[in-house]
């Protein structure tokens, strides 16, 4: 592509966590607004979006090997936008170190992006690192095309500062997305195929709105106006914080019949100490508390989490308190991390940074005894009888390929389409995922 023509296709290319799929598809949404088409997989387009995760060392690193495998054979690239959150953090950098780079453009800054792309075609490199994202939403596109499993960000950003976190700096404060404006997305989602939405927020339980009768509304309420939605059947959210779990919402899990029985809700550590240090708001036991009220609630919950291991002045016996806290509580599945230091973040600073051998072995451990756990998750789910959400095929022929209520994998074979939520008996258990007996298809779906 010379420096003048206008991209005509492109693609986006999404790390990290599901916010940033979520900022992807609508990138891709704003583009294809412009006439550009997305490129099938192996073709190169004109324009590469990639989108980007700043929370660990690793995920930053990648971006630079990306920008370089982009070269072309005789030396020339396509057209480089970096977004997302090492566009926000380190946008100056990328600009300095990767001439190829001729855009960089911040999470809260995306509804730009086709501008910005027109100017770097005009010879000119553009970055955009404005927060916050008011602007952001009400500049995107109508909705028109979803799978049956659709996530809607209805908050971003965090107030939290735990020490460890890049967050609050690349995402900014937190902040709420307006009642009529999820309610009517997520209208437009289902309108173009979902049966599934699932709310996403770096905080997403701190979400505050005013419903339709103009009273204050949490998470809970919002739940609630779109289970009203008649061919949404299922909703999620992620990720929750422990200390934004109010009332309304652990009772929503027992009164909302489409608020699906699974709950992401990081804990990070076992120990109290730690838990300080990281600036969580919760100890061990507190969070423990929650969880019993949150069963109380909905006994069949599944629980999932996130865990660093390694934080600053981790020692032998603090990391064994967070193998005592997985055990007290069965998670049917998990995140875990080594801590990474991230500039600019407290903990970066902090005494008693751990070896990486030390963190390789703690890893290990906490991984086997999540794995434990999650092959008991689905091997006490053998037996169960329970709505399956058809999400694609798989890989044999009749196959299909969808999620339990509580986010396992399910495969089995029968007449069904895409979207389809269908009765499903669970009859076999691996770590990863089970298979069922198709029952009979539920009416309506
Ligand atoms: N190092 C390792 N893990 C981290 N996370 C966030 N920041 C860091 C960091 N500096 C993890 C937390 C969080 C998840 C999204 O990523 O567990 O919940
Ligand atoms: Fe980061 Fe903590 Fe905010 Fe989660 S709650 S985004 S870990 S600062």
């Amino acid at each position: 592509m010379r420096s003048t023509d206008q991209p005509k296709t492109y693609r986006v290319k999404s790390f990290g966590c599901q916010m940033n799929v979520y900022d992807g598809e609508r990138m891709a949404e704003l583009l294809g607004a412009q006439g550009m088409t997305a490129t099938s997989e192996g073709d190169e387009a004109d324009l590469v979006v990639l989108n980007t995760c700043h929370i660990r060392e690793k995920a930053t690193e990648k971006v630079y090997s990306d920008i370089g495998r982009l070269r072309r054979e005789d030396g020339s690239s396509p057209l480089i936008a970096v977004a997302g959150c090492v566009a926000q953090a380190e946008g100056e950098e990328i600009m300095a170190r990767a001439p190829s780079v001729k855009v960089v453009v911040g999470p809260q800054a995306y509804h730009r992006l086709p501008d910005m792309v027109a100017e770097a075609a005009a010879g000119r490199r553009a970055t955009e690192t404005d927060m916050p994202a008011e602007a952001k939403f009400a500049a995107l596109p109508r909705r028109r095309k979803s799978g049956p499993s659709a996530f809607l960000t209805i908050q971003e950003g965090c107030d939290k500062f735990c020490t460890y976190c890049v967050v609050p700096y690349t995402r900014g404060a937190e902040l709420s997305r307006p009642f009529a404006d999820l309610v009517d997305e997520a209208k437009m989602l289902v309108e173009g195929g979902a049966r599934e939405i699932t709310l996403l927020g770096q905080n997403v339980n701190a979400w505050r709105g005013e419903d339709a009768r103009g009273r204050s509304a949490g998470l809970a309420g919002l739940a609630e106006a779109l289970a009203e939605i008649p061919e949404l059947r299922r909703i999620r959210y992620t990720t929750s914080h422990p200390a934004d779990m109010d009332d309304a919402l652990i009772e929503a899990h027992g009164t909302n019949a489409k608020l699906m029985p699974f709950l992401h809700l990081p804990v990070q550590a076992g120990s109290d100490r730690v838990l300080k240090a990281m600036n969580r708001s919760h100890t061990a036991e507190s969070y423990l508390k929650l969880l019993d009220r949150i069963r109380a609630a909905r006994p069949d919950i599944a629980l999932s989490g996130d865990f660093i291991v390694g934080f600053p002045g981790e020692t032998d016996a603090e990391f064994e308190d967070t193998l005592r806290l997985i055990d007290a509580v069965g998670y049917a599945q998990a995140f875990s991390f080594k801590y990474s230091a991230r500039p600019g973040t407290p903990a970066a600073t902090m005494d008693g940074q751990v070896a990486p051998q030390v963190m390789d072995e703690r890893l290990q451990r906490l991984q086997a005894a999540l794995n434990r756990d999650q092959l008991a998750f689905n091997r006490a789910s053998v037996g169960k009888t329970c709505d399956v959400l058809v999400e694609r095929k798989g890989r044999h022929p009749g196959q299909w390929l969808g999620k339990s209520p509580w986010l396992q994998s399910v495969h089995f074979t029968g007449e069904v389409a895409i979207g389809d939520l269908v009765r499903v008996e669970l009859v076999e258990a691996g770590p990863n995922s089970l298979s069922g007996v198709m029952v009979r298809a539920l009416a309506g779906a």
